[in-house]
């Protein structure tokens, strides 16, 4: 079940509407937050566009494209044979919830918009796998809408979530702090949330544990001026903040 149309080109290239608009916000994220070298996984790479644009703009890093779906997988291969980048390997055939995934190591693991279009299993799933392949100081990073402390971040979450609900009953936009929640038994620790455009938080940021010294607690006090121009963003912000504390793994 897809959620948008796709044009399709006779060579088999998929074109999404919605990845032709967020890739370069989702770049400008990833280009502040992965490594300076080194091999990026993306699960669930879709039609292909966004990796090859990823490596395209990042071509400092080799990026290893992977899907579960054969139109995908076709779609992903001819993006990648079209635009002949040499730092963007053929996609590999990778379902999260897999026991063996067909690659070793990856020094940093992007997931774009899968775990809200696929059970929580998958969400689950996608966590282990990343404890099993990154370093230490390994990166995921998840793209989506979440929910913050219970609560949609904007209506047009709201109805996208009841949309997808509909359609499958075990998807969903997932709650940050579940997601959070998964990752210290993981050896994950959620690091950082981005806001992004059209009411999407770019979502979460797990970095291996960080040795004790490097460790630094910040308190937060917040609020919001009465005549703010994104009291919602600050609400959300605020009730995010004093949520629960967030907790090193032990
Ligand atoms: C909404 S699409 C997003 C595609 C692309 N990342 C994008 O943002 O344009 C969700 C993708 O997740 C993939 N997916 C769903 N369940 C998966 C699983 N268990 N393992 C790997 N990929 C999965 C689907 O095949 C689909 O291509």
């Amino acid at each position: 079940m897809r959620l948008e149309d796709l044009s399709a080109s006779d060579d088999g290239r998929l074109a999404s509407p919605s990845a032709a608009r967020n890739r370069e916000a989702i770049a400008a994220v990833l280009a502040q937050v992965l490594p300076e070298a080194g091999l990026v996984l993306e699960v669930g790479s879709g039609t292909g566009e966004h990796v090859v644009h990823f490596a395209r703009v990042m071509p400092h890093l080799a990026w290893q494209p992977s899907e579960q779906d054969a139109a995908c997988l076709r779609s992903i291969s001819a993006w990648v044979a079209v635009e002949a980048q040499a730092n963007v390997r053929q996609p590999l055939v990778l379902d999260v919830t897999d026991a063996q995934w067909p690659i070793a190591g990856a020094d940093a693991i992007i997931s774009i918009n899968m775990i809200h279009i696929a059970p929580w299993s998958a969400a689950q799933a996608l966590l282990r796998g990343a404890s099993r392949l990154l370093p230490a100081d390994g990166l995921l990073c998840v793209y989506g809408p979440f929910r913050v402390a219970g609560e949609h971040t904007s209506a047009s979450n709201r109805a996208f979530d009841a949309q997808l609900r509909a359609i499958n009953s075990e998807w969903g936009v997932r709650d940050l702090e579940a997601v959070s929640n998964e990752a210290p038994a993981l050896k994950l620790d959620l690091e950082r949330t981005f806001q992004m455009p059209a009411n999407n938080l770019k979502g979460i940021q797990i970095v291996g544990p960080l040795p004790a010294g490097l460790q630094h607690i910040t308190i937060f006090s917040g609020g919001a001026h009465a005549e703010s121009k994104e009291s919602d963003a600050a609400r959300v912000l605020i009730t995010f903040l004093t949520a629960r504390p967030l907790r090193r793994p032990s």
